[in-house]
C-alpha cells in the first residue's frame, strides 16, 4: 500500500516521477504528490487528494520548476483521510525537506506529543509528518541527511519505507526501510528508488533489493547502503525479468481484462523449466531433499485469493506427497500461539511478496523453528527474502488490484511443489506423475479454449445480471475454494453481496438464503472423478432449484446430467479432477469483471482497496 518513487540523475525528474507513480498507482490511489529540487535550488511540491490524474492536472495548471532530483508518492490512506493536506510529500525544516512514507508508524502519538512539547506544529493528521519533523530536527544538528535518518529510524515502531530529499543536497535522495518494500534501480548517471521495480523498469532492469532495517543514499553516480547503525550492507542484485511493456495495458480496456487473457501464459510460464525427463523437478528446490523427507506437516499461510490457492494446494500436497496440510489465514496464525516444529514446512503464498500479514506470519514461523518456503510472483520482494526457499510463479506483473492470473499461477506452483516433494518422498506412483505432467502441460490450451469460446456468453450473462444484489457460489472438494474465489472477486470489484459455500454445507444453514430468483453459481465436479460427488452436487442443485434459485452451473463439456437442472451451463474442457479448479475459476473471473464493467465500475482500482497490503 502506497507507492514510492525517487530519482536522481540528469533528466527532469517530474515526468519520471509521475510515470513511476502511474505504474505504482495500483498500490493506492487516494492521493498523489511529488517534490522536486528545482534548478534554482529550491524545493517545490505539488500534491492532491484523488487519483493521479488530479496531480497531473495540478502540475499542468501550476507547473513545478524543472529539477533533476525528486520523490513521488501515491497513497492508500491509513492515518488521516484522503485530503490534500494528508497527501504526501510532507515538508519540514521550513519547507526545505520533503518526506514520503509507506507503512504505519505505530508509536506516532508518543512521538507527536514530544514534538508538540518542542514547539512543532503539524498541518496533517498523518504519522508521516511526525517522521518528517524528527528527521528535520536531527538534520539541523549535523547537516547530514543520512545521519539524520540514522538518528530517527530506530525511534520509529511499526512499518516504514521513508524517502527524503533536502534542498541543501540537490543530488541526493535518502531512504530507509523496515517491514515495507524498497528497491533500487541502477541507471547510467542516474539512480532510482521504488516500492517495486515497476517504478523504474521503463528506465532500467538492473536492480538491488534493499534489506530489512537498511538505509540507502542515492546520487546520480553512487548508491550507498548501510544498516541502521551505519555499517555497510550488501544489497542483493537482480535483473528484472520483464520489461515495461509487460506492465502496460496494451490495447486492453483494463489491466484486469489483460491479466485474465494472460492466464494461459501464467500457467505455462510457471511450469516452464520445471519438467525434466517427463517428471516435475523444480530446480530451486534442489538440495532440499532431506528436508522434504523429514517434514511431517505442511502449514500454508496466505491471505485473500492467495489463501484460496492454498486451500486448493492442500488437496494436491496431501494426495501426491502424503503430508498433512493445514491452510491458515496469515493474520490469524500469528496471534494464536501456533504450534510448529523443525519438521514443519511453512509455505507462504503471496503475489506481491509484501503482504504484511503474511510477512509477519512467516517471521513468526521462522522464530518458532519451522522451515519456510515462499511461493511468490515478485522478484526482490520481502517475503521470499525472509524465507529459506523460494518457488517463483511466473505470471508477470499483476497490476489490477483483483488478483487473477497470479491465482492460477499460485495453484500451478503448489502443484509443482506437491509433485516435486511427492517424487522425493517416493509417494508418487509413476503413472500418476506422468498423468499430472500431461495435465499441467495441457492446461494453457484449455484455459485459452474457455477464453475463446465462453467469454462472450459469460459477459452477456454478466450484463443481464448487472442489477443483481446478491450472488451465491457453491463448490465441493477443490471446487469449494473456487466458489470462495468467485465470491471474493465479485464483491471486490462489483460491490455486490456474494458468498461462497461448500455445497455440502448448504443444508446446515445457508440454504435459508435461497429465495425465488437468487442466482447461484455451482462448480460441478467431473463425474469421471467421483460419480458420488458429482451426483451429490447435482442433488444440491435440485435442492436449491426446488426453492427457486437461478442456477448457473460450471461443468465439463459433455456433462449432460447438469443440463436439466441448471438455468445456464458454462462449459469447461475435460481435465483430471485436481486440475479442474484451474479451469473452473476462469469463467468466474470473467463474470466478476463483466458484471463490474456492466455497472460502469473501475475494475482495476476498486474502492477502498489497494494491491499489496503492507499494513497489518
Ligand atoms: C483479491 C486479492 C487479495 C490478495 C491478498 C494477498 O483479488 O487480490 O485478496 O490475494 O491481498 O495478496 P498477496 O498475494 O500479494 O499476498
Amino acid at each position: 500500500m502506497c507507492g514510492i518513487v525517487g530519482y536522481v540523475g540528469s533528466r527532469d525528474s517530474q515526468d519520471i516521477l509521475v510515470a513511476g507513480l502511474a505504474r505504482l498507482e495500483y498500490r493506492g490511489y487516494d492521493s498523489a504528490g511529488i517534490a522536486v529540487i528545482g534548478e534554482d535550488g529550491s524545493l517545490g511540491m505539488r500534491k492532491r487528494a484523488g487519483k493521479l490524474a488530479r496531480l497531473r492536472e495540478a502540475l499542468e495548471t501550476d507547473p513545478l520548476r524543472a529539477g533533476t532530483t525528486g520523490i513521488g508518492h501515491t497513497r492508500w490512506a491509513t492515518h488521516g483521510g484522503p485530503t490534500d493536506e494528508n497527501a504526501h510529500p510532507h515538508l519540514a525544516d521550513d519547507g526545505r525537506l520533503a518526506v514520503i512514507h509507506n507503512g504505519i508508524i505505530e508509536n506516532y502519538a508518543d512521538l507527536k506529543r514530544e514534538l508538540v512539547a518542542d514547539g512543532v506544529t503539524f498541518l496533517s493528521q498523518t504519522d508521516t509528518e511526525i517522521a518528517a519533523a524528527l528527521i528535520a530536527r536531527a538534520y539541523r544538528e549535523t547537516g547530514d541527511l543520512v545521519a539524520a535518518f540514522r538518528a530517527v529510524v530506530n525511534r520509529l515502531e511499526g512499518a516504514f519505507t521513508l524517502l527524503a530529499t533536502h534542498q541543501d543536497h540537490p543530488d541526493l535522495v535518502v531512504g530507509a526501510r523496515r517491514n515495507s518494500p524498497l528497491v533500487i534501480g541502477l541507471g547510467d548517471g542516474e539512480n532510482f528508488l521504488g516500492s517495486d521495480v515497476a517504478a523504474f523498469v521503463e528506465h532500467t532492469r538492473r536492480a538491488l533489493a534493499v534489506g530489512q532495517d537498511e538505509i540507502v543514499a542515492i546520487t546520480p553516480d553512487a548508491v550507498e547502503v548501510t544498516d541502521f547503525a551505519g555499517n555497510p550492507a550488501e544489497p542483493q542484485p537482480f535483473e528484472v525479468s520483464w520489461d515495461a511493456s509487460a506492465a502496460d495495458k496494451g490495447g486492453w480496456s483494463s489491466f484486469m481484462a489483460k491479466e485474465v487473457s494472460e492466464e494461459p501464459e501464467a500457467v505455462a510460464n510457471t511450469v516452464r523449466g520445471r519438467i525434466h525427463d517427463g517428471r516435475i523437478r523444480v530446480p530451486e528446490l534442489d538440495g532440499l531433499d532431506d528436508l522434504f523427507r523429514d517434514i511431517d506437516r505442511v502449514v500454508i499461510l496466505a491471505c485473500g485469493t492467495a489463501y484460496y490457492s492454498g486451500l486448493v494446494g492442500k488437496y494436491a500436497i496431501e494426495k501426491w506427497a502424503r503430508i498433512p496440510v493445514d491452510v491458515e489465514l496469515a493474520h490469524e496464525f500469528r496471534y494464536r500461539d501456533p504450534i510448529l516444529s523443525p519438521s514443519t514446512l511453512v509455505v507462504s503464498i503471496s503475489q506481491s511478496g509484501e503482504t504484511m500479514d503474511t510477512l509477519m506470519a512467516v517471521k513468526e514461523a521462522a522464530r518458532l523453528g519451522a522451515k519456510t518456503l515462499s511461493i511468490c510472483n515478485t522478484q526482490g520482494a520481502t517475503i521470499p527474502r525472509e524465507s529459506d526457499a523460494i518457488v517463483y510463479t511466473h505470471a508477470g506483473p499483476e497490476v489490477a488490484v483483483a488478483s487473477t492470473k497470479a491465482f492460477v499461477a499460485q495453484i500451478t506452483a503448489l502443484y509443482l511443489l506437491a509433485l516435486h516433494v511427492g517424487d522425493v518422498r517416493g509417494t508418487l506412483a509413476d503413472d500418476v506423475a506422468i498423468e499430472a505432467v500431461a495435465q499441467l502441460e495441457a492446461l494453457p490450451d484449455k484455459i485459452q479454449w474457455i477464453l475463446d469460446n465462453e467469454q462472450e456468453r459469460i459477459e452477456q450473462l454478466a450484463r443481464w445480471m448487472a442489477d443483481t444484489r446478491s450472488v451465491l457460489f457453491l463448490g465441493r472438494h477443490v471446487g469449494f475454494p473456487i466458489a470462495l474465489e468467485g465470491a471474493l472477486k465479485l464483491k471486490e470489484i462489483s460491490y455486490i453481496h456474494a458468498e461462497g459455500f461448500a455445497a455440502g454445507e448448504l443444508k446446515h444453514g445457508p440454504i435459508a438464503l435461497i429465495e425465488p430468483g437468487q442466482p447461484v453459481f455451482v462448480v460441478v465436479p467431473s463425474p469421471r472423478g467421483s460419480i458420488t460427488m458429482h451426483q451429490k452436487v447435482v442433488s444440491n442443485i435440485e435442492e436449491i432449484r426446488a426453492r427457486g434459485a437461478r442456477v448457473i452451473a460450471i461443468a465439463e463439456q459433455g456433462d449432460s446430467a447438469v443440463l436439466p437442472s441448471a438455468d445456464e451451463v458454462l462449459r469447461i474442457p475435460l481435465a483430471s479432477p485436481l486440475f479442474e479448479p484451474l479451469l473452473a475459476v476462469v469463467p468466474l473471473h470473467i463474470f466478476a469483471m463483466g458484471l463490474a464493467t456492466a455497472k460502469g465500475l473501475d475494475v482495476d482500482q476498486p474502492r477502498n482497496l489497494a494491491k499489496s497490503v503492507t499494513v497489518e
